[in-house]
C-alpha cells in the first residue's frame, strides 16, 4: 500500500467562524493504482490533494488517525521533509498549465530546473539530456527546437504536456493530477489521459485524478471515489461505480453527463445546491437533494457504510440491484 488516510478532517478558522470542509475521510491507494475523485465544486477534491502535499494555508487545521505515504507519517513532516517529498516522491499537475508555467523563461529552463530540484547533486551534464528524454516521454514531437520555446508559443495541450514531464521529472511514486484537463478541448483532453496512463503504467506510479466529469475520471481509473461536502459517499471499482451505483448522487452525476440524458432533449442536471458547509444540514449531507430522502435521512447523523467486497456507500435508501 502506497498511501493510508484514516479520519482525515479539514476545518477552516475564518471571521464568521470555523467550518469543517473535508470530514472523516478514509481511503488507501495501493501501488501502481489509479484513483479518480469526482464530485461538484467545493466538495474538498483539491484541499485533500493539497493536504496530502503539505500544501494547505496556514488558517486549514488538519487532523487525521493517520496519514502515511511511503511509510512516512505526513502529520510529522517539518518543513524541510516535505521538501524531499515534494516535486521527488509526490508529484503534482493542475488544471490551467498556462498559468502553472512561468512566462518569462522557456521550456528549457523551467524543465532543468525542475529537474536539478528534484535530483539534488545531479552532475550539469546530464540534464540536459534529461530534459530532452522527459520531452520525449510525453510526445512533444522535436524536443530540441520546443525545449527553446516561452510558454506563450505553446498550445494548452502542448503545454500541459511540459507540466506533465516537470511534475515526473523525479520519479514520483504518486502523481497528483487536480483536473489535468479541464482546460482543454476534447480530443487534447483524451491524449492527455492517454499518456497519463503509458506513464503510469511504464514507471509504476500511481495517480490521483480529479475531475468533476465521471465521464473522463472513468477512461483512466481503476477505483473511484465520489466525494459530496467533504464526504466519500460512495467509493469502488471502476466498474461498481458506472455500472453497478448505489448512492443516489452517483446516479445523479452519471445522469447529468452528456449522452446520459434521461430526457433526451434536456440535459439533466441534479436539483438545488451544495449545502453551505458553514451551515451544514442535519443528517445525510445530500438528503435536501435527494429524491429516495426519508425522515430518517434528514435526522441520522450516524449515517452507517455498507462494504460489499471494497464496494462502499453511505446511504440508508441506496439505489436497488
Ligand atoms: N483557504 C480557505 N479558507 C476557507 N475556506 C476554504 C479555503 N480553501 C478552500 N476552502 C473551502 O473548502 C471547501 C472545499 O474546497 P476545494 O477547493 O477542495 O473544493 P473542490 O472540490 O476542489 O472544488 P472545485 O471542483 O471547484 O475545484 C470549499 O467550500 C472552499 O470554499
Ligand atoms: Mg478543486
Amino acid at each position: 500500500m502506497l498511501l493510508s488516510v484514516k479520519n482525515l478532517s479539514i476545518s477552516f478558522e475564518t471571521d464568521s467562524g470555523r467550518f469543517e470542509a473535508v470530514r472523516n475521510l478514509s481511503f488507501q491507494l495501493d501501488k501502481n493504482q489509479v484513483l479518480g475523485v469526482v464530485g461538484e465544486s467545493g466538495c474538498g477534491k483539491s484541499i485533500t490533494n493539497l493536504a496530502l502535499m503539505g500544501l494547505l494555508p496556514k488558517e486549514a487545521i488538519v487532523t487525521a488517525d493517520e496519514l502515511v505515504f511511503d511509510g512516512l507519517n505526513l502529520l510529522e513532516l517539518n518543513e524541510k521533509k516535505w521538501s524531499v517529498i515534494r516535486g521527488k516522491k509526490i508529484g503534482m499537475i493542475f488544471q490551467d498549465p498556462m498559468s502553472a508555467l512561468n512566462p518569462c523563461f522557456t521550456v528549457r529552463y523551467q524543465l532543468e530546473e525542475a529537474i536539478r530540484n528534484n535530483h539534488l547533486g545531479i552532475p550539469s551534464d546530464q540534464i540536459y539530456p534529461m530534459a530532452l528524454d522527459l520531452l520525449a516521454m510525453v510526445g512533444i514531437p522535436d524536443p530540441k527546437s520546443r525545449m527553446e520555446c516561452y510558454p506563450y508559443e505553446l498550445s494548452g495541450g502542448m503545454a500541459q504536456r511540459v507540466m506533465i514531464a516537470m511534475a515526473i521529472s523525479g520519479h514520483p511514486k504518486l502523481l497528483i493530477a487536480d483536473e489535468p484537463t479541464t482546460a482543454l478541448d476534447v480530443t487534447i483532453q483524451l491524449q492527455i489521459l492517454k499518456l497519463l496512463k503509458e506513464i503510469q503504467q511504464k514507471n509504476n506510479m500511481s495517480i490521483i485524478f480529479v475531475s468533476h466529469d465521471l465521464n473522463v475520471i472513468s477512461k483512466i481509473s481503476d477505483k473511484i471515489q465520489v466525494m459530496y461536502a467533504g464526504e466519500i459517499i460512495e467509493t469502488g471499482s471502476k466498474e461498481k461505480i458506472i455500472k453497478d451505483y448505489r448512492h443516489p448522487y452517483t446516479n445523479g452525476l452519471l445522469h447529468s453527463l452528456p449522452g446520459h440524458q434521461l430526457h433526451s432533449e434536456k440535459l439533466y442536471s441534479i436539483p438545488g445546491i451544495v449545502p453551505d458547509l458553514k451551515n451544514r444540514p442535519s443528517g445525510c449531507q445530500f438528503a435536501p437533494r435527494c429524491q429516495s430522502a426519508t425522515n430518517d435521512c434528514h435526522q441520522n447523523e450516524k449515517i452507517q457504510i455498507t462494504n460489499d467486497n471494497g464496494h462502499q456507500w453511505r446511504c440508508i435508501n441506496p439505489l436497488e440491484r
